[in-house]
């Protein structure tokens, strides 16, 4: 890729999961020509692969499509903790869904880290798993002591404490025993190297989905195979077919994590501070190396001014609480966020029956991502699976919701006026600096800029190709990001991630 490294970031731009998993990746083996399967899973992430090696312990034949590598999305940029502690979510649960389902959700999350640490046991995967406490801590204890309530209710061993040793400022914390952490592309790839032994399992990497046809049978297109399934799950973050108004239901939010070396031991356990800002803390360990990961900062995607800032932020952060010694990587990525807090998974939208979801896991993917692949498999295989009427994807909550959808949706219909208007009036400005870019105007058409550090210019079409919204430029992460929903563009105009599924169209500049 071009660089337009002017930055003075500190760290590596990459995830340690990324940066400690192999490089000799096997072959990619893309789909050429076509097959047959009993259900195809595009998207290779957490819930991807779940879904797979679930629906092959049923026997059912499975092609997995990915467009890039097993778990480089948002699985190979998380923080990787397995817990049932959701922020302040059984409360929420309790007060918009009711006990029951408020339980029924507990249940799923803690099912799902006892499934993660059986399949590690069954595959014998070396990826750091180890029990640990999470704490969620604040200094509301009011707000602390209704969700231990509410989770003890939900049927979680929760305890109030008013000690948590590495925030000595915090007045108060939910703290649940038994949960974990673990490196998620270790665990992923050795669950992919399962698939590729299987004759009933066929995993594809670097074969994008451009086109999907759902009916019996539904079709998988990419741009050198077709996939005839029986049943489609689509595992890409973002559904890339939006069939039930997911862009109007659910938020990208991004965020940023730091990972530290530190002068002294990390901490043992796990860290997390809701509101506004929020911050999540564990320790990484793994072949000798120990870091303290640090985590913070969201917003939606493609507003909030500076990313590079955010990791400034992030970094004074730390270093004004730990014996900061060097940053050694940094990245970013984003999760999206149901208006009514509880991921869509299940049959993707009316008029669907081959064809699920498994998104909005709001920044809790590792067990909701796990959880989506025991539910939907057992579904597809035609067991009744009351867990998916909480996770219907095509449920009404108004109560849970209503208020929450208006905001966000004005906030994109205005992101859409202003940018488009602002974009109009801004004169022409072809002449930018290496390292600079900008949205101009070009025969009244608007063109994302970038000038590398060579000094060479990437012109695209500023327009998304989702929905027609104004991309922004990341200065941190050097993409185009879409406000609206959150779509993602290389400078190039090549899809980083959806919803759009189409490139952005090269423009002179
Ligand atoms: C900063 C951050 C920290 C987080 N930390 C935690 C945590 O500590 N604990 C936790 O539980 N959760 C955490 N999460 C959330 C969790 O990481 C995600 O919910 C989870 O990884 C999402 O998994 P996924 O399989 O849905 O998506 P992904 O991992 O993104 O997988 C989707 C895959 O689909 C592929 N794809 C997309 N479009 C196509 C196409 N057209 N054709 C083929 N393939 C396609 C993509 O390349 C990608 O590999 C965090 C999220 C963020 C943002
Ligand atoms: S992501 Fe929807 S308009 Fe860009």
């Amino acid at each position: 890729m071009s660089d337009f490294a002017s930055d003075d970031l500190p760290g590596e731009a990459t995830s340690v999961w990324l940066a400690s998993t192999r490089e000799d990746d096997p072959d990619p083996d893309p789909l050429e020509g076509t097959r047959s399967v009993d259900v195809a899973v595009v998207g290779a992430g957490i819930a991807g692969l779940s879904t797979a090696i679930e629906l092959r312990e049923r026997d059912l034949t499975v092609a997995v499509l990915e467009r890039d590598r097993v778990a480089t999305g948002i699985t190979g940029k998380t923080t990787a903790k397995l817990t049932s502690q959701h922020g302040t979510i059984y409360d929420h649960l309790r007060r918009e869904f009711g006990p029951a389902q408020s339980s029924r959700y507990a249940a799923v999350q803690e099912e799902a880290i006892d499934r993660v640490e059986g399949r590690i046991d069954e595959l014998g995967v070396d990826c750091g798993f180890e029990r640990q406490p999470a704490y969620l801590y604040s200094n509301e204890p009011d707000e602390i002591e209704r969700e231990v309530d509410a989770a003890r209710a939900a049927g979680l061993e929760a305890s109030y404490v008013t000690s948590v040793p590495p925030f000595e400022r915090a007045q108060a914390a939910v703290r649940f025993d038994d949960q974990a952490w673990f490196h998620p592309r270790k665990y992923l790839l050795a669950v992919a190297d399962e698939l590729r032994a299987d004759d009933g399992a066929h995993l594809h990497e670097e074969t994008r989905v451009t086109d999907l046809e759902d009916g019996t049978p539904c079709f998988v297109r990419t741009e050198s195979g077709t996939v005839r399934a029986k049943h489609v799950v689509l595992a890409t973050g973002f559904p890339i077919l939006d069939r039930a108004g997911y862009f109007a239901r659910m938020h990208p939010k991004r965020s940023y994590v730091l990972g530290i070396r530190l002068d002294g031991d990390p901490p043992e356990g796990m860290y997390y501070r809701s509101g506004d800002p929020y911050r999540s803390v564990r320790t990484y360990r793994d072949d000798g190396e120990e870091l303290l990961l640090v985590g913070g900062e969201n917003h939606k995607t493609g507003q909030g001014g500076s990313t590079a800032d955010r990791y400034r932020r992030l970094e004074s952060w730390a270093r004004e609480r730990f014996p900061v010694d060097e940053v050694a990587y940094r990245w970013s990525t984003q999760d999206y966020k149901p208006v009514d807090k509880v991921p869509f998974i299940g049959r993707a939208g009316a008029g669907t029956e081959n064809l699920s979801v498994a998104t909005g896991f709001r920044g809790w993917g590792m067990t909701n991502g796990t959880a989506a692949g025991r539910l939907l498999a057992a579904d597809i295989d035609g067991e009744p699976v009351p867990e998916l009427d909480l996770f219907d994807p095509l449920r009404l909550t108004p109560k849970a919701s209503l208020g929450k959808t208006l905001t966000e949706n004005a906030d994109t219909a205005s992101e859409f006026v202003t940018d488009w208007f602002q974009t109009l009036v801004t004169p022409d400005l072809t002449a930018l600096e290496p390292g600079e870019a900008k949205t101009v105007r070009k025969g009244g058409k608007p063109i994302a800029c970038a000038r590398d550090e060579d000094g060479e210019l990437h012109a695209v079409s500023a327009v998304c190709t989702h929905m027609y919204c104004l991309v922004e430029w990341n200065d941190a992460e050097e993409s185009w990001d879409c406000p609206c929903h959150g779509s993602r563009f290389d400078p190039d105009g090549e899809v980083l991630e959806g919803p759009a599924n189409e490139d952005l169209p090269a423009r002179e500049g």
